[in-house]
């Protein structure tokens, strides 16, 4: 297939020459890898409707790592009709729409609190619930991987990360389903369910918080609390709203991953097999499905100042998206791109948790989970295949199948 990429030619335009990508057409939607094939053989840099993509490897690493290029206030809400008010509010306080100084200070706070060893305490409560998931649908040999494994999955591990009773998981789900309408094109209209679930999050947040600044213990909170640095400490403000930004962050992400990797795995029978034989292929494997087929795309910037950016001259005000998935197959890095194998030898680390001050908190956490409850699935669900379509989520913002039927060898 050839992509229709034009060139924006015309003398005099702001960026002539660079290739466009078409990035709302279905066209794209259906292919973007071979959109990103083309343009970046022209230019590392291409032109959006609203903006300009970073596509190579190096060029989306000088977008994360240089301090010229800010998070858009307010998780970008502006690009989807919310300029003021509440929910404007309560998004320009996450962690992930600060900058500079104010953000420098509570990652130095916080970051601490999300070591690898914090995440392998949790392993057996990742063993658990994948396993009770696979349970309920192993006799049967068939299941929906996204609403029957996926979904539930992380909420859970969540809970017991912040400490807080398993039981209460159905409530951080709802939570979390609302709250993550923030990063959707109709937050506006969502605004409602999303302001009622934050307030809701916060008062249960709020009581936990206090019953747990009377016995600190080993989970998050506890660290949070304990949290120092030259004297200073988190205010309970900031500690609610770390706590929240975690939940929003750590579960829509997670599941839409795994139900990806095993949409990848469905198509490439010998590397399932191949994972199940050998788990300690794990976490080559879950490198190799995040860089392949990721469901965050990208990250979103403002250039501050007018910046020079692989030869591209970038006014200040321009919207730049680093773009992850582009730069993780970017030929110079990667021998042979769109090759799914999870036995390649030290690879380049992929770019789906970002990379630069904003790098993913929850990365140990997330690739534990995803390297658990593969090689349990691998194990457990031999010979696996789908039964009918897999549709994904627009690409715009966390994408991912929306269904996964699949059928397996039962009883394992
Ligand atoms: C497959 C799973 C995940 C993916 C693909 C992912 C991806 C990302 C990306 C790309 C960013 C940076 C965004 C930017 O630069 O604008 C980020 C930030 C963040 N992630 Fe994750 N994430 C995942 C799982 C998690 C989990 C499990 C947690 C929590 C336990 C988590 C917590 C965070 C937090 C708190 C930030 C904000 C960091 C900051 O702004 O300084 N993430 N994540």
């Amino acid at each position: 297939m050839t992509a229709d990429i034009a060139t924006t030619a015309t003398p005099g335009e702001r960026w002539a020459g660079l290739p466009q990508l078409p990035v709302l057409s279905p066209e794209y939607q259906e292919n973007p890898h071979h959109f990103h094939q083309v343009a970046r053989e022209q230019s590392p840099i291409a032109v959006l409707p609203f903006g300009l993509a970073a596509l190579t490897y190096d060029a989306v690493q000088t977008v994360l790592r240089d301090r010229r290029f800010h998070e858009p206030e307010a998780l970008g809400l502006a690009a989807r009709g919310v300029t003021s008010g509440p929910l404007w509010d309560e998004a320009a306080q996450s962690l992930l729409s600060l900058n500079g100084e104010e953000h420098r200070r509570l990652r130095k706070l916080v970051f601490r609190a999300f070591t690898p060893a914090g995440a392998a305490r949790l392993r057996d409560t990742m063993t658990d619930v994948i396993t009770e998931l696979i349970d309920a649908v192993s006799a049967s040999g068939q299941c929906d991987i996204v609403t029957d494994i996926a979904r539930p999955y992380p909420i859970p591990v969540v809970c017991e990360l912040l400490g807080t009773p398993r039981q209460d998981w159905q409530l951080f789900s709802t939570w979390a389903d609302d709250i993550f309408n923030m990063f959707n094109f109709d937050a506006a209209d969502a605004a409602p369910e999303i302001l009622r679930a934050l307030d809701e999050q916060r008062t249960y947040l709020d009581t936990l918080v206090d019953s747990r600044g009377h016995a600190l213990g080993d989970d998050l909170i506890s660290s949070l609390i304990r949290a120092e640095e030259d004297g200073d400490k988190l205010t309970h403000d900031e500690l609610l709203m770390i706590a929240s930004t975690v939940l929003s962050a750590g579960t829509d992400t997670t599941r839409n991953q795994l139900a990806a990797a095993v949409q990848v795995f469905c198509d490439h029978p010998d590397q399932w097999a191949l994972l199940a034989a050998h788990p300690e292929l794990a976490p080559r494997a879950v490198e190799e499905v995040m860089r392949h087929t990721p469901v965050v795309r990208g990250a979103y910037r403002l250039a501050v100042e007018e910046t020079e950016l692989a030869g591209v001259t970038i006014p200040a005000g321009t919207f730049v998206v680093a773009s992850t998935v582009a730069a993780n197959r970017d030929p110079l890095v990667y021998d042979d791109p769109d090759r799914f194998d999870i036995t390649r030898e030290g690879p380049e680390p992929m770019l789906t948790f970002g990379g630069g001050f904003h790098y993913c908190l929850g990365v140990h956490l997330a690739k534990a989970e995803l390297a658990t409850a593969l090689t349990i699935l691998a194990t457990r669900m031999p010979n696996i295949r789908r039964t009918g379509p897999a549709p994904w989520k627009s690409l715009i913002g966390i994408t991912g199948p929306i269904t996964l039927p699949v059928q397996f060898d039962p009883g394992h």
